[in-house]
């Protein structure tokens, strides 16, 4: 045995693959395109071709899509109810061999397609040679990747949806908790923490509108496009999209086949999700060091230093953040794969899985396991308070203020810089500085202006849609509810 796919050889596989893989095994594999050579391939040539070790993970959708197209072969009498039969149970039988960890896997095989039928060519004997009627790698191929993407775009709405679900309940137990807000990563002005944990939600929201998106694309059946040009046997394409839950069929054979721009978008989307969880991190990363303090991680999701006892380190949230790096490097290669391929298809397209893998691999676990970490976070709310309270992020409070007593925004914008100087230089909190001191840089000031001047009431004021104030907030949270429930 040379090293082992299924459900629970995947870990055996990341661990000796290499090894394994470089083993031979003293059998004579059959190659499925090998008859008009009078030399075997160049053994050499074979293992830096073989892409079995990567596609394996395709054994499902592979096994799934061939069933598929066996049943249409006999629907349409194209082989024998009896032949369909037994490569359907010998199929299956595979597949549970798959899920054992039961299939050895010899690299020479050259792909999935190739082990899956010498496999059932090895339980049924030569009738396994009709699954391929009316068929070719490059349709099969592009089928088992549609499905494939179809199940990772599903297990991704989902892990959004869950993360989605956190950033709610966060934001409802932080209605009224206020937080710095921050630009240029300078103190800005007060906020409410639900409308920071609902920011992050309306952009998770917009990701999963674009994996949904991307879905309907995804969702249209190549099988039948053949080599290419299609087939002159009478495959009925969309019975085969149907059983195989496609919404659609191809309308071109060459493009079904040879282009890869859904898997281009799926990474894009990909990027983009771990561009926003980067952020996520780099707030959390910032806001549970000493300096900041605004958060705490539980034990569960810190970890140490192996030389200094007194950290605490936020590791997953920079493993999160190195990982986005990952991610753009997976879109970046599919791009670059494909720039220059003449139609149809071209072997360089192989190299689409290991990105295209990866890329959902890594954005499915990043979110999950960001969606942990949040809820592993301690708000320190008597940090939060002591910082908001007399800052001078309360600056534009008071050109509001003014803007309220009719004078024009570029004055009181003056008026209150002039106030922030004088604050920084008596050492004096705005809060704290007397009526007469404030009449000094204008007349309008009246006692009222310490209404303003609390981060209650900065938050409370603002007016605008979207914004920070708690009714705004409300709004938002029950406008996501509203769809949660839909
Ligand atoms: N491993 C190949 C791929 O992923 C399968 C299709 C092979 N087709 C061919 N004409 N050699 O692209």
């Amino acid at each position: 045995m040379l090293f082992i796919c299924g459900q629970q050889g995947k870990s055996v596989i990341n661990a000796f693959n290499e090894f394994r893989m470089g083993q031979k095994s003293d059998e004579k594999k059959e190659l499925l395109w090998q008859s008009r050579f009078s030399e075997p391939f160049d053994e050499d040539a074979l293992r830096f071709s073989s892409s079995v070790e990567v596609d394996c993970a395709l054994y499902k959708e592979d096994i799934q899509g061939s069933i598929a197209h066996v049943t249409m072969l006999s629907e349409e009498n194209i082989i024998s109810s009896d032949d369909a039969e037994k490569i359907i149970a010998g199929l299956k039988e595979i597949e549970k061999e798959f899920d054992a960890g039961q299939v050895p896997l010899d690299w020479r095989e050259e792909d999935i397609h190739t082990v899956i039928e010498n496999r059932l060519k090895e339980k049924i004997g030569a009738v396994a040679g009709k699954v391929h009627s009316g068929r070719s790698r490059n349709d099969q191929v592009a089928t088992d990747t549609r499905l494939y993407m179809r199940r990772q775009i599903d297990a991704l709405t989902l892990a959004l949806e869950n993360m989605n679900d956190t950033l709610l309940k966060k934001a409802e137990e932080h209605v009224d908790t206020i937080i710095l807000g921050y630009t240029h990563l300078q103190r800005a002005q007060p906020i409410l923490l639900s409308h920071y944990y609902m920011a992050y939600l309306e952009m998770f929201s917009r990701d999963i509108e674009r994996v949904q998106d991307l879905r309907k694309r995804v969702n249209r059946s190549p099988l039948g496009a053949a080599a290419f040009a299609g087939s002159s046997l009478p495959v009925n394409t969309r019975r085969t999209a149907a059983l195989l839950g496609f919404d659609d069929i191809f309308s071109n054979s060459i493009d079904a086949i040879s282009d890869r721009d859904i898997l281009i978008e799926f990474a894009s989307a990909c990027s983009i999700i771990m561009m926003h969880l980067s952020r996520f991190s780099e707030d959390l990363i910032l806001w549970t060091t000493e300096e900041f303090k605004f958060l705490e991680l539980k034990d569960a999701f810190a970890t140490g230093s192996s030389i200094m006892p007194q950290k605490k380190n936020a590791d997953i949230a920079e493993l999160v953040r190195g990982k986005t790096g990952r991610v753009y490097g997976d879109l970046i290669a599919l791009l670059t794969i494909m720039k220059g391929l003449p139609l149809s298809y071209n072997r360089d397209m192989q190299e689409d899985k290991p990105p295209l893998f990866d890329a959902a691999k890594t954005a499915i676990e990043s979110v999950n396991i960001f969606n942990k970490l949040l809820q592993n976070t301690v708000v320190n709310k008597a940090r939060l308070k002591s910082v908001t309270e007399n800052d001078l992020s309360l600056a534009t409070e008071i050109a509001e203020y003014l803007v309220g007593k009719d004078v024009p925004f570029r004055d009181a914008h003056r008026i209150t810089g002039k106030l922030v100087s004088f604050s920084l230089q008596t050492g004096t909190p705005l809060p704290k500085i007397s009526l007469e001191d404030y009449q000094k840089f204008s007349p309008v000031f009246e006692s009222d202006i310490y209404d303003s001047l609390t981060p209650e009431s900065s938050v409370r004021r603002k007016k605008s849609a979207g914004s920070t104030s708690p009714e705004s907030v409300q709004m938002q949270l029950e406008r996501q509810k509203g769809k949660k429930q839909k």
